[in-house]
């Protein structure tokens, strides 16, 4: 057991600390409130190897590993938890499908790009009827000599617009039920696919949330991702990984908050002291920061896992479950002792504390991570 960082990883959260300091954090705000994608903020990301962390150099990426690119999503988190959504379900989601189940010729032609930067990606499952019961698909995918033509519409898909590559489920055999679930790859622009109503959010506002919509979209054949028939599979895979994602992104909100709360209450001075004096505040610090610790074990643990070919379905869901609790328990907490302040947008725990709320509900509700756990502990 060796719970110290080495020098390399010590490195690499400096460069992911500084890239957020001063290209993030700046924009913050901003982002919220114009609920505006940061397009020129995912050029920086790219220029700075933040879209290819996991991914090999020959695939285009920077040769890093899972626990690396969880440190990049918690440090970008930390300040703006828009930007820290749009790089996980770009590499969760999307490359890594790519990376995990796609031919020498796709993960040329679309992980590489993607891997770059130069590209960006989403993921698309959620449908308006199949959200936790993510297997009741009505997406159809009909195979028509080399093209498969797809029709229907996924909803809340994160990166929709702004994205050139999706991968995309749906049904090639409704008699099949999970099993008659294929996965896709499709490109932007492609003619019968469009981007539908953008969602306007509590939350990580300044990230796109659309609905996808595909009227007869024909697709080559050649952009079948694994076989016919495993799409499910694929997404459940997916979304174990990409748990891992959300829950580095719960991790920075909690963390970004707690540093706000620690700088404030220090300034802060009421009864002729700063208000860090009073017991309440040191306990609530206390309680805040323990907890923030736990759930970095955690996600560290689960990215550990994966990147070492450990079972980590129960660990992503575990730290998941537990990370997006803390964002929540934390960031309430960091509004409650910024007091008045922490009610107004001057201050920003109470964009954070917005943005905590999605952790809860987004790859899977909180009651979906129990759900998966209680299955591995009960099987
Ligand atoms: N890995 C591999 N295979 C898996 C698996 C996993 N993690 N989980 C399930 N499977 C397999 C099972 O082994 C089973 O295979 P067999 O039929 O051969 O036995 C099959 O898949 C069906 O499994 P279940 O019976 O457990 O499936 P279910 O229909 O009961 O669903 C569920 C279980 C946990 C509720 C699942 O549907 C689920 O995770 N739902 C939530 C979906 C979700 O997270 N959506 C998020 C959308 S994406 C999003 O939010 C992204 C964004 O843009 C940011």
């Amino acid at each position: 057991m060796d719970f110290n960082l080495s020098k390399e990883y010590i490195m690499l959260q400096r460069m992911y600390q500084e890239f957020a300091e001063t290209e993030v954090k700046p924009l913050a705000e901003e982002v919220d409130e114009t609920e505006e994608f940061p397009v020129e903020t995912v050029k920086k990301l790219a220029r700075y190897g933040f879209m290819g962390i996991p991914f090999p150099k020959e695939n285009g990426g920077e040769g890093g590993d899972v626990l690396a690119y969880a440190m990049a999503v918690e440090e970008l988190s930390k300040v703006c938890a828009t930007t820290g959504v749009i790089v996980s379900a770009h590499t969760s989601l999307c490359a890594t499908p790519i990376y995990e189940f796609g031919t020498p010729a796709q993960k040329e032609k679309y992980l590489v790009p993607l891997a770059k930067g130069e590209k960006l990606g989403a993921f698309g499952l959620t449908e308006a009827n199949a959200g936790t019961d993510a297997s009741s698909q009505q997406t159809t995918a009909d195979l028509e000599g080399d093209e498969y033509v797809l029709n229907g519409s996924k909803i809340f898909i994160t990166n929709a617009g702004y994205a050139d590559t999706y991968v995309v489920m749906a049904m090639t055999d409704k008699t099949k039920g999970n099993k008659g679930i294929s996965a896709f790859i499709v490109e932007k622009d492609t003619p019968g696919f469009t981007i539908g109503k953008k969602e306007a959010k509590m939350g990580i506002r300044g990230s796109a949330t659309c609905e996808l919509i595909f009227e007869n979209c024909r697709i080559p054949k050649d952009n079948l991702l694994g076989t016919e028939g495993k799409g499910f599979r694929i997404a459940m895979q997916t979304l174990d990984g990409g748990r891992i994602g959300i829950a580095s992104q719960a991790l920075g909100i909690a963390a970004g908050a707690l540093a706000e709360t620690v700088h404030y209450v220090k300034e802060r001075k009421q009864f002729g002291k700063p208000i860090a004096a009073f017991q309440n505040t040191q306990f609530q610090l206390a309680d805040m920061n323990t907890k923030v610790e736990a759930a970095r074990l955690l996600v560290y643990k689960a990215a550990f896992c994966k990147q070492n070919k450990m079972p980590y379905s129960k660990e992503a869901a575990m730290a998941k479950l537990y990370a997006a609790e803390v964002a929540m328990e934390v960031t309430t907490k960091a509004v409650q002792l910024h007091g008045g302040y922490g009610y107004t947008r001057e201050y920003p725990v109470e964009r954070m504390m917005r943005d905590a709320k999605i952790t809860e509900i987004y790859e899977g509700t909180s009651e979906v991570q129990k759900m998966v756990i209680a299955a591995h502990l009960l099987k």
